[in-house]
């Protein structure tokens, strides 16, 4: 079959209308991934999609409208919960699983009494929608468990050939395909994390339950909630591990295996095997926006072994990770056989009380306060190249006079970075020393406690991140009582530092500072387990 090039001119998406309103095949962009698109209501047109995906046809399709008043007439019920999704995320990339009307087709629907509707953000999605007058039926551009298209070349190489056409449009922005909520249990669920994170959806509804298919391996018998998380998926040639290390210990042992990897921007420059970069570490939504085209690139380089950054799980992470796991084939490793924790914050917002109740729980915490005060660090030598930046009177009688170098360190960025500069490889020695000493005596869980974790650079011996976070007043008064300050210092200290959302953005986990002590102990127990869960994970 000839396949028909359009672009997103006006003739162009009126010929694309055209095509689907006839029974054809049309794959076009969405903000998410390509998807190939037919007449929802026409069985004919949506049994040749599953014919030209190579798809299992109990894997139903999600039907696409471009308008609010298409909704009510392809489901049989619509419940509060679903208006105010609607509300709040369309358009975008929301698919919401609800009961559907009878003038869905079962091809469509896979049988189920359920359908899958979502309104796209995509400017040419949707006027072919709108010029086609059709709600469209529409999986992925790709051939069955290959990875989703996110760029024009990947749907061209699936698709060309196959179908009556395929829409060039720019690459897709989120890059991950839409999150999905089933709207028909009793409680909300997630079926797939995507770009509309759980913590967006549960401040429009409330709390809502993530399917164990979201993280775990599904059984591939059985009618399942979340049929199309059954099948193999994101599948590149290579044979993928996640391996669950510190940046610091992926790149050596990426090295000395001479493996190829799928790392962070961060790791290139140390990584002497061939790569491939998915975004920052710290930038969830570009490494959604990325992953898939890195993993055809991995076929393209024709990468063997890969080992793979793990991603974080939380917010976006959550949708980058789901996908990454399944191209993996659910390899995760950890080869250390222990996982190092960083924990951070700003001054004031509770990270001794939540360092101590972890303790409690088993983990081994390093105090890197204490180490930084410590002899060990502040030798003669330290001491000499302090008193060449911040004046020889920080020593007064033999002693050092910690409130005036902290006086005359903390009054800005620049300062405190001199001190930095100073003692952080003399602590990062210490701290390594600990770590190493927590080790032999058996831990698994060893936490890094240090206010300035990011900007020492420690973040990178560290496999996970938890931040702890208060408000500016509270963490104020905290620190005037402590450290007997004025309200004027504590300030000035506080202004040296980054803001909640610097550490919040970078973090695994985040813990409220504000809480009474007795409850930091059930809110630490479920993420000490699963911190426990990765320790047990496959070691190599
Ligand atoms: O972002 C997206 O959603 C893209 C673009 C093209 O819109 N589409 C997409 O479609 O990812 P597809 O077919 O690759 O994935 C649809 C998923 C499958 O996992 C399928 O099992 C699930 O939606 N699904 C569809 N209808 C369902 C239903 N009634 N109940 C549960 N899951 C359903
Ligand atoms: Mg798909």
């Amino acid at each position: 079959m000839e396949t028909l090039i359009l672009k997103t001119t006006e003739a162009d998406i009126a010929a694309a209308g055209e095509i689907l309103k006839s029974g054809g095949l049309v794959a076009l962009p969405t903000e998410t991934v390509y998807g190939l698109a037919a007449n929802a209501f026409d069985t004919q047109a949506v049994r040749r999609i599953y014919e030209v995906k190579g798809r299992p046809s109990d894997n139903p399709l999600i039907v696409h409208i471009a308008d609010l008043e298409a909704l009510p007439s392809l489901v049989s019920e619509l419940p509060k919960s679903a208006e105010k999704l609607a509300a709040a995320f369309w358009p975008g990339p929301l698919t919401m699983i609800l009961n559907k009307a009878d003038i869905i087709p079962d091809a469509a629907s896979g049988g189920l009494d359920s359908v899958a509707i979502r309104f796209p953000e995509n400017k040419t999605a949707r006027e072919i929608i709108r010029a086609a007058g059709l709600p469209l039926a529409a999986p992925s551009a790709n051939l069955s468990g290959k990875p989703s298209p996110t760029t024009f070349e990947h749907v061209f190489e699936d698709m060309n050939g196959k179908v009556e056409a395929i829409v060039e449009g720019e690459s897709c922005n989120v890059g991950v395909e839409s999150t999905i909520i089933s709207l028909i249990g009793k409680k909300p669920r997630l079926l797939r994390p995507g770009g509309i994170t759980v913590d967006e959806l549960e401040s429009v509804i409330g709390e809502i339950e993530i399917d164990s298919a979201v993280l775990e391996r599904m059984d591939e018998r059985g009618k399942v909630r979340s049929p199309g998380m059954k099948y193999k998926h994101y599948c590149p040639k290579a044979d993928i591990t996640i391996i669950d290390s510190s940046p610091q210990e992926f790149v050596e042992y990426a090295n000395e295996r001479g493996v190829f990897a799928l790392c962070f921007d961060e790791d290139e420059a140390e990584l002497k095997i061939p790569h491939i970069s998915y975004g920052p570490r710290y930038d969830s939504r570009e490494q959604a926006r990325r992953l898939f085209s890195a993993l055809h690139r991995l076929d393209e380089e024709q990468a063997g072994q890969v080992f793979a950054r793990i991603p974080k799980r939380t917010g976006v992470g959550l949708a980058v990770y789901n996908r990454l796991v399944r191209a993996a084939g659910f390899k995760v490793q950890n080869p250390a056989g222990r996982l190092i924790i960083g924990l951070t914050g700003s001054t004031g917002a509770g990270k001794t009380t939540v360092s101590a109740e972890m303790e409690n729980q088993g983990c081994i915490s390093i105090d890197c306060d204490w180490i930084s005060r410590s002899p060990g660090v502040y030798d003669g030598e330290c001491i000499k190249e302090l008193q060449a930046v911040f004046g020889d009177d920080i020593v007064t009688r033999g002693m050092l006079d910690r409130a005036l170098l902290a006086k005359r360190a903390f009054v800005n960025k620049e300062n405190s970075e001199k001190l930095n500069s100073i003692t952080h490889p003399r602590i990062l020695k210490k701290v390594r020393e600990e770590i190493e000493h927590a080790e032999k005596a058996g831990y698994g869980l060893i936490i890094v406690d240090a206010p300035t974790l990011f900007e020492a650079g420690f973040d990178k011996m560290c496999a996970r991140i938890i931040a702890v976070t208060a408000p500016e007043d509270v963490r104020m008064k905290r620190i005037i009582f402590r450290d007997r300050l004025t309200e004027e210092e504590a300030a000035t200290r506080m202004n040296a530092q980054p803001k909640n959302e610097f550490y919040e953005s970078r973090a695994d986990y985040k813990i409220d500072g504000t809480l009474g002590i007795s409850e930091y102990e059930r809110i630490l127990a479920p993420i000490v387990e699963e911190l426990n869960k990765s320790l047990d994970g496959e070691k190599l």
